[in-house]
């Protein structure tokens, strides 16, 4: 694997999911893999999650890490091709993606919508400037569309706690003050589609996410039906994806909160979030803080999933 920009380039899930035990049980074994090698990790957005774990998945395979923030010291960047740049933007990506290229032997970007054109968005216009100029491997960690690393972490996390077959796995919406993008959603709705799982996405109308990622997933407008019996409740918020509505905030309706009325509704489900998560808005304090909250498990499991990923990525160059 030579980029990694969604969860499906992982090929079958259970091998994956193998071969992420195997590194999660034996985390120093790939220590020569990276030594001398330089992973660029680079930051349009905030991030604490990705930004430690991907930097603790690379130092476990012996890398080099350099991890810069855009916005935080280097020259602001302007991204359109063609503008006259008689702004506040001295450096253009098309300078600094390649002149970033000759430092570092693997780049990580992270790169969220922003909401201002749907195609730029959905193109993954910053994200392909990098794979086609950058000269290097390049991962996604959290595009326009998708966060593959959060999904694979996601169902790395189910495999461990799972006690069925086939558990039902609900991803429900919940309100949120701001608009957010779509890429987790649309990753996990993407990954639920290689297992073998019951998939359901509950949401309020309007909410209606890319028919691409959702697939052959259930689609319930009413969150309790939706939620019967789950095993495993993935909550987060997003923007509405549909027409003129992109990137806006439709509803705050706090009667989708995740609480613990709707999780007495569930067969005792466990309780996901991809984090940071907005307590009393997404999820109560109650269920997160109950034994069936296994958000803890799930984002220590970022360094498994990018350490997986990177490992493959390595063994390519
Ligand atoms: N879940 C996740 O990607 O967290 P960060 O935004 O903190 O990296």
């Amino acid at each position: 694997m030579r980029h990694f920009t969604s969860i499906l380039q992982l090929g079958d899930i259970r091998e994956a999911v193998r071969k992420a035990m195997y590194v999660k049980a034996h985390p120093f074994d790939d220590q020569s893999l990276g030594r001398n090698k330089t992973l660029l990790m680079l930051f349009f957005n905030s991030s604490l999650r990705t930004r430690l774990s991907t930097q603790k998945a690379a130092m476990n395979l012996g890398m080099n890490v350099m991890v810069l923030g855009v916005n935080q010291g280097a020259w602001k960047l302007e991204t359109e091709r063609g503008v006259v740049m008689d702004g506040d933007k001295p450096e253009h990506l098309l300078e600094a993606i390649p002149v970033m290229g000759c430092y570092c032997d693997v780049i990580g970007v992270r790169s969220f919508a922003r909401f201002e054109n749907k195609e730029d968005d959905y193109g993954e216009k910053i994200l392909e400037q990098f794979i086609r100029y950058s000269g290097k491997p390049v991962f996604s960690m959290e595009a326009a569309t998708r966060h593959p690393l959060q999904t694979f972490a996601d169902i790395i996390t189910i495999e461990e706690y799972r006690k069925k077959d086939r558990p039902k796995v609900v991803m429900t919406w919940a309100p949120h003050p701001k608009a957010l993008p779509q890429a987790v959603p649309n990753s996990f709705a993407e990954g639920m589609q290689m297992t073998d799982y019951e998939f359901v996405i509950t949401h309020p109308h309007g909410y209606e996410l890319d028919p691409s990622f959702v697939g052959t997933a259930r689609v319930e407008y009413d969150q309790d039906k939706a939620l019967e019996g789950a095993d495993f409740v993935y909550a987060k918020n997003w923007a509405a994806y549909e027409g003129e509505n992109y990137g806006k905030v439709l509803s705050m309706d706090r009667s989708w909160t995740v609480d613990s009325r709707k999780m007495a509704l569930t067969d005792n489900a466990y309780f996901m979030h991809c984090l940071p998560v907005r307590r009393n808005m997404i999820v109560s304090d109650e269920v997160i803080e109950s034994p069936q909250s296994i958000v803890i498990p799930e984002a220590a499991n970022r360094v498994v999933s990018a350490q997986t990923v990177l490992k493959e990525i390595l063994e390519s160059l």
